[in-house]
């Protein structure tokens, strides 16, 4: 898969995991890259395994850091939103109301926000495609939050795909990954988790970021596609 070597994409949370992944693929297939994740030391750290790329630090939970890194950027192509921070899991019996606030307020909200503020440098042949989880369309007990919030997120892109278009918005929904993001677990509990949740695919395993880091790449270069979902669960919703 190749972009344009005159396109600049840009991913949001770009310095870890899937964000990190997609940076590296887009590099690979010509484009421009600017990463931008909270802090300046991540920032540098993925900097100096992406040869070529540029990067800031941006906090997307500040609308003043959002819009000065998009001040700082310039026109770019297409945007990637990947942010996000701790999963919150639980029963409804466990619901609490400021959690789950806190648990959608980075990967829907500031989702949002973000693309807000992109919008005056994202050029009108461009894309958006940002990130939700494939249990928008299973679910299950502990996945409550998980589930509402990537269900918000991919009808939150149709709207958009309408509203902004001819600009391009689709949604990469994600099974399990083996990213940073299980770090604060247990090696004991990450194994257990891989194994069980590459059981319940159909592919029989758990990907790495650089394996579903391909179809974000997919969708900004598929300039056919918007108001769509690239469902990336090996087959788990089937299961
Ligand atoms: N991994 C999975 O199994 C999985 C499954 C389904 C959905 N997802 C979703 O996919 C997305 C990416 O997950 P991942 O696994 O790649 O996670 P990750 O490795 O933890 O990466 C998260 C990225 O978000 C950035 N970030 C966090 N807070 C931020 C803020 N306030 N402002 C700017 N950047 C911020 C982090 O940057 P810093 O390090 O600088 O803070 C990091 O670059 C998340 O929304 C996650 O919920 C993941």
């Amino acid at each position: 898969m190749s972009l344009e070597p005159t396109s600049r994409v840009v991913v949001i949370g770009g310095t870890s995991g899937v964000g990190l992944a997609v940076a590296h693929a887009a590099r690979k297939a010509g484009a421009q890259v600017v990463v931008g994740s909270r802090s300046a030391e991540t920032v540098d750290r993925a900097l100096a395994q992406l040869p070529g790329a540029t990067g800031r630090p941006v906090d997307v939970t500040s609308g003043e850091s959002v819009q000065s890194f998009f001040d700082s950027v310039g026109e770019f192509d297409h945007l990637v939103y990947t942010a996000g921070d701790a999963i919150a899991g639980g029963l409804i019996a466990d619901y609490r109301p400021e959690e789950a606030q806190r648990f959608f307020d980075i990967r829907l909200f500031r989702a949002l926000d973000t693309v807000r503020a992109s919008l005056s440098s994202l050029r009108p042949a461009g894309s958006i495609t940002l990130t939700a989880g494939s249990v928008a369309y299973r679910g299950g007990p502990g996945t409550l939050l998980g589930a509402a919030m990537s269900g918000a997120v991919i009808s939150a892109a149709r709207s958009l795909a309408n509203e902004l278009a001819p600009r391009r918005v689709n949604v990469v929904a994600l099974g399990i990954v083996r990213t940073p993001l299980w770090s604060g677990m247990t090696e004991e509990e990450r194994t257990s988790l891989f194994a069980s949740a590459g059981n319940n695919t159909l592919v029989g395993r758990v990907p790495e970021a650089e394996d579903v880091a391909k179809s974000f790449i997919h969708l900004m270069d598929q300039d056919y596609v918007t108001g769509t979902v690239s469902l990336v669960d090996g087959g788990g919703v089937l299961n």
